[in-house]
């Protein structure tokens, strides 16, 4: 990463968090002018006030009735156009935050899955999406709210500033400086009553929390005689919380009225400094009352204002963690200029790579992978075997270019990793990972979100030919069966099954496979068994074996342990050497024979 992220000024991250959601700006001095018209509506009644008095009342003490009419109407006009400018620049505002919320999450979620697992594991991509969440979700309250006070507080302060130096800058810098301390104490008031409401609002969690506790856990609170002693806890805890409510509604108590007093401190000085400097400084009867209205008029948002400046600092440091995730750099980058893929079954090579995982930046930990050297032709069978966190999968994703080597190369084909273009990968390499991901949705979903220019008639092929028919014929609705949220309505076995088929419809020329660790029935045993086996002909299969039957029936097994490649061999020299392999195969027919 280049500069911290947290270093960024409030100024820099508004311009950055534009650029990252253009959207913001389409328009938008439209929208800004839009909204300056509708601030419009708020001031011309103090205008109309003061044109009344001063042109409506005739020197002898009558009514221009025409005139006063004719200034109605006009003012009535003014308020339709503004109120129509007021509404449109609303609207505008809020489809165009909605707009760039939208482009922005999405940029996000696209940036964190493109995030390299030697960077992110799963879990912190999880705890990253989590986090962004909740940050964009932030924004959309402040646009909900904040960035429409700013729009319309902003502008009608202004023109309201603009009209009150117009008729008198005196007057106007009065009404200034007695106000200016009004925000810093509202700001001060705001704050604390903020903190008070978030503390009231945990108190009345922890309430609900605790009764629903007491309800669910009767049983439990029976058979130990502890309902009483809860029943006590409840009660101290909801007194806690009327506490801090009549708290937070005291502090709000105090806030309302103190606008009003600000507002006659303001008031008061503005008609005392214009009675003072008299109508000789050109100030008319009509000028000083609306002025006293546009004073009032300028007070009004200060209120709002304070407020939102809070929620506008809370906003801007959720943006910068929305440009910090951003700024994350993402996984192994595509090729400048790509090289293509031979025809045909591809060689798989493995030279000199050793492999850390970045995220856990531990410099004293030794590597996950060391020296690992593997030269596999084309079209062989080769199963990986070796202890829980010996390095087996990181090799596959090395393999499958999910990381690159921290040192050495992988060459498929002969042709280095780096060289080869994503999409030309994914097309000849797929990976079955160790624990498919299945989306909610029917079988046939989650396969043809492979592959979705596929045809039914296709994945009912690719069923027959992985001889898979005998365990779709069992599920209630074939192809059509529900597989539930994350899968969880089919076994670790049947989610495997829908993985293997899933891979052999993209129809790649290297085939990586991870086994899954948790045990499968005996007939779904065989029939995984019989579907790699039918999967795997013809392509050159490095699987990663937990069931050393598997390993049995491969060209050539390796052994890897600690990170280091052990043994390179077929599985009966493995076995006759009486090395790892052998006392692992031992110990695994013991256990599957006792089992
Ligand atoms: N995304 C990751 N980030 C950081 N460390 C990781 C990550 N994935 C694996 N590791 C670590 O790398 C080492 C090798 O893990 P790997 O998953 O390759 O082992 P394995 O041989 O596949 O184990 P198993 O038999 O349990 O599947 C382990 O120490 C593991 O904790
Ligand atoms: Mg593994």
């Amino acid at each position: 990463m280049t500069e911290p992220i947290s270093r960024w000024s409030a100024a820099e991250t508004i311009g950055k968090g534009v650029r990252a959601a253009p959207a913001l700006r389409v328009g938008f001095v439209t929208t800004l002018f839009l909204a300056l018209v509708g601030a419009a509506g708020r001031v011309v009644i103090p205008i109309l006030v003061q044109q009344a008095i001063d042109r409506g009342l005739t020197p002898k003490g009558g009514v221009d009735v025409a005139m006063v009419v004719r200034l109605g109407v006009v003012a009535l006009g003014v308020i339709c156009i503004a109120t129509w400018a007021q509404r449109t620049a609303v609207y505008r505002l809020g489809r165009r935050s909605e707009e760039a919320l939208y482009g922005l999450r999405v940029r996000l979620f696209e940036h964190i899955h493109r995030l390299s697992i030697a960077d992110h594991s799963e879990e912190r991509k999880g705890a990253l999406v989590a986090r962004v969440t909740s940050d964009v979700e932030t924004l959309a309250q402040f646009f909900q709210w904040g960035g429409l006070a700013w729009l319309l507080d902003g502008t009608l302060m202004l023109l309201v500033a603009g009209v009150m130096l117009a008729y008198d800058w005196v007057l106007a810098l009065v009404a200034f400086v007695v106000a200016a301390p009004l925000a810093f104490v509202l700001q001060r008031v705001q704050r604390h009553l903020v903190k008070a409401y978030d503390s009231a609002r945990s108190r009345n969690a922890q309430v609900m929390t605790q009764i629903s506790e007491v309800v669910a856990g009767a049983e439990t609170l029976r058979a130990y005689q502890a309902g009483e002693r809860y029943a006590v806890r409840v009660k101290q805890t909801s007194h806690d919380r009327s506490k801090s409510f009549i708290r937070a509604g005291s502090i709000g108590a105090f806030l309302f009225p103190s606008g009003e007093v600000f507002g006659v401190f303001t008031v008061s000085a503005v008609v005392i400094t214009g009675l003072i400097r008299g109508p000789s400084s050109g100030l008319t009867a009509g000028a000083m009352v609306g002025f006293v209205f546009l004073t009032y008029r300028f007070l009004e948002p200060i209120a709002e204002f304070t407020e939102v400046l809070d929620q506008t600092q809370t906003a801007v440091a959720g943006m910068r963690r929305v440009l910090g995730v951003l700024e994350i750099p993402v996984g192994p980058p595509e090729p400048e200029i790509p090289m293509s893929l031979p025809a045909g079954a591809l060689a798989v090579t493995v030279d000199r790579v050793d492999f850390s995982y970045r995220a856990r930046g531990d410099a004293d930990e030794p590597p996950v992978l060391l020296d690992v050297n593997v030269h596999i032709p084309a079209g062989q069978q080769v199963a990986v075997v070796g202890e829980t966190g010996s390095g087996k999968t990181t090799l596959g994703r090395l393999i499958a270019r999910l990381a690159d080597p921290s040192a050495g190369f992988v060459l498929v084909g002969g042709v280095p990793l780096t060289r080869v273009s994503n999409a030309d990968l994914r097309q000849r390499l797929t990976v079955v990972p160790q624990e498919p991901f299945l989306f909610e949705g029917t079988i046939a979903a989650n396969l043809l979100f492979a592959m979705p220019n596929l045809q039914r008639a296709d994945l009912e092929t690719a069923v027959v030919d992985l001889d898979l028919n005998d365990w779709l014929d069992t599920l209630p609705d074939g192809l059509d069966t529900e597989v539930g949220e994350r899968g969880a309505q089919m076994s670790a076995g049947e989610r495997q099954l829908v993985a293997l088929i899933r891979a052999s419809l993209v129809d790649p020329d290297v085939l990586v496979l991870d086994e899954a660790t948790s045990s499968v029935d005996a007939l779904t045993e065989v029939r995984l068994t019989r579907a790699l086996e039918k999967l795997a002909s013809g392509r050159t299969t490095i699987a990663i074996a937990h069931r050393l039957s598997t390993s049995a029936r491969a060209d050539r097994v390796l052994v890897l342990d600690h990170g280091r490649l052990v043994e390179d061999g077929t599985h009966t020299e493995l076995v006759q050497r009486g090395g790892t392999y052998s006392r692992m195969y031992d110990a695994w027919v013991a256990a599957t024979s006792a089992g």
